[in-house]
């Protein structure tokens, strides 16, 4: 699949920050993500467990698609046997669809039908494919996946909860992603996913990560707008070298 326009409004964007609502108020989701929309973060992360793939349940495709908001919706499907469900994703608008590499026995074709389909927001926009990997997943999982996806995101905690402790291996198997991705020739973003904090963000985010997950970091105690704002300035002015 050749880069679509929604690639290139990630790779504009990063690296950035995804906000993940795993922990957040869900009765007040609106409001708070009009709010954080004015800090300048462009994305935000829903995570979608079945109970099945990892123990909790939380929100799926009618909840997503009732939230209005004019951040990009990044959508990691933590469950089980995606394939028959990634076409109700694309059509609550989702711009990344991330799948685990650990829930089916075939991965690849689960990524070719996304790339089939349609983006509901803009027909030449296409969905960004994401594949996630577990803390313990070998990454030779991905290679041969890398021509069949635009984003690799690696979990730094175990999937099913927010709020827990950043695993430090990540950093290093963040580095062998990004070897691995220079060695195939193609142009992807690689993501770090749990265990962000203000404290540490700083550090994960000059290895060169492109998106960053954050979902506690940001909703715990009452200002997400700052913290939000906090991370971002952070991870753009590494890169920016300010
Ligand atoms: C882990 C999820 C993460 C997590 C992020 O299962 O995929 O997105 O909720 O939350 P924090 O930032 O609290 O680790
Ligand atoms: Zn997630």
């Amino acid at each position: 699949m050749s880069k679509t326009r929604g690639f290139e409004l990630l790779r504009a964007a990063a690296p950035t920050v995804s906000i993940g609502i795993v922990t957040a108020n869900l009765l007040s989701m609106g409001s708070e993500l009009s709010l954080l929309a004015g800090t300048g973060a462009k994305l935000v992360h829903f995570d979608v467990m079945d109970g099945c793939f990892c123990p909790l349940m939380t929100v799926g495709p009618p909840f997503i698609k009732a939230i209005k908001t004019p951040l990009l919706k990044d959508v990691h499907l933590m469950i089980d046997e995606p394939l028959e469900k990634v076409a109700e994703d694309i059509a609550i608008g989702a711009h990344i669809v991330t799948i685990h590499v650990e829930a089916w026995s075939n991965p690849r074709r689960v990524l070719q039908k996304l790339g089939m389909l349609t983006n509901v927001n803009d027909a030449e926009r296409g969905v960004v494919r994401g594949v996630a990997l577990n803390p313990g997943t070998p990454l030779e999982a991905l290679y041969p996946l890398l021509d069949e996806l635009e984003y690799i995101s690696l979990l730094a905690v175990n999937p099913g909860w927010g709020g827990q402790k950043y695993i430090p291996a990540t950093t290093t198997r963040f580095a062998r992603v990004k070897r691995m991705v220079a060695a195939c020739g193609k142009d992807i973003l690689v993501g770090i996913d749990g265990g962000i904090t203000k404290a540490n963000i700083a550090e994960i985010s000059a290895t060169g990560v492109d998106i960053i997950v954050a979902g506690s970091a940001v909703f715990d105690g009452n200002t997400p707008e700052a913290n939000a704002r906090f991370m971002l300035d952070t991870v753009a002015g590494i890169h920016s070298g300010r």
